[in-house]
């Protein structure tokens, strides 16, 4: 292997001891940061993802206040929440784990949140001040494969980044921060020709399929950036990326593994969106 393999924990621990120092400022000035996490139904993996956020909230020292609803909840009765979250001045972000539902118009749900307490960055106020370069949260997600591309000195400016993925969680605003950081941005999905092709072409891969190892290591440019926000199981039950990591750990220059690369990163993004909520308020 070739590849210099970025440790998502380590960039991310660094991150959260910073956090640390910050939220007890909050904290003495009697306003601890606080974050509603909201949990709709029984899916496994998003039991996994909430109990992992408030594990991490607490090192830190942010206070989080769960709500777990049934999955017959209505829309109403969940907007009815977000709105009494959004009203109450002791919580400072709030987080609907996604996905909701299938009986619950999440959009509904996403509007209801005070962009002032989306911590998540996925209301369409915030996503438009990305749009048009004026950020206040960034998805975190996206958001933290910025961090890790700064932390291992990857250059962005004038270098072709490819997307793959276009959901408005991951694949949009990470084009969109490519795109402010300069880089020459393309957004591939399902439907794109000759992806391979996109793939060799680029100096940054940033691979949000979900799909397991999904791009093949032989495809990727030798000396590109490889980020991997993929987080699947193999048929034997192991965790695997969306990219073939030994294989793309042969050419490229930098990438991330999974798990310990990206997954880190965004509950520390997250945080630090909560942080900074606090001390705007
Ligand atoms: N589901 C998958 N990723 C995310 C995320 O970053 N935030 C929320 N709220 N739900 C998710």
């Amino acid at each position: 292997m070739s590849a210099t393999v970025l440790d998502g924990k380590r960039v991310a621990d660094a991150l959260c001891g910073d956090l640390r120092a910050r939220a007890a400022t909050c904290v003495a000035r009697g306003n601890p940061p606080t974050l509603a996490v909201v949990l709709v139904g029984d899916d496994p993996a998003s039991r996994v993802y909430v109990r992992n956020k408030g594990r991490r909230a607490a090192e830190v020292g942010i206070v989080t206040r769960d709500h777990h609803l049934p999955a017959a909840t209505t829309t109403a009765e969940l907007v009815g929440l977000v709105q009494q979250l959004s009203d109450d001045p002791a919580v400072h972000g709030i987080l609907v784990q996604l996905p909701l539902p299938a009986g619950i118009d999440s959009q509904a749900i996403l509007l209801a949140i005070d962009p002032a307490k989306d911590v998540d960055g996925f209301h369409p106020d915030n996503l438009g001040r990305l749009m048009i370069g004026r950020p206040r949260f960034v998805p975190c997600t996206p958001a933290g494969c910025m961090r890790l591309l700064a932390a291992a000195d990857v250059a962005i400016r004038g270098r072709r980044a490819l997307v793959i993925g276009r959901s408005t969680i991951v694949g949009k605003p990470m084009a969109q921060l490519l795109l402010a950081a300069d880089a020459t941005v393309i957004c591939a999905h399902s439907r794109t020709m000759a992806l391979a092709d996109e793939i060799a072409a680029a100096d940054i891969v940033v691979a949000a399929v979900g799909r397991a190892e999904f791009v093949r290591g032989a495809w990727i440019k030798p000396g590109a950036a490889v980020i991997d926000v993929g987080i699947n199981r193999r048929a034997d039950g192991s965790l695997c990326g969306d990219v073939e990591f030994a294989a793309a750990a042969e050419r490229a220059a930098v990438i991330t593994p999974v798990p310990g690369g990206v997954g880190p990163m965004t509950i520390a993004c997250l945080l630090a969106n909560v942080v900074t909520a606090a001390e705007q308020a």
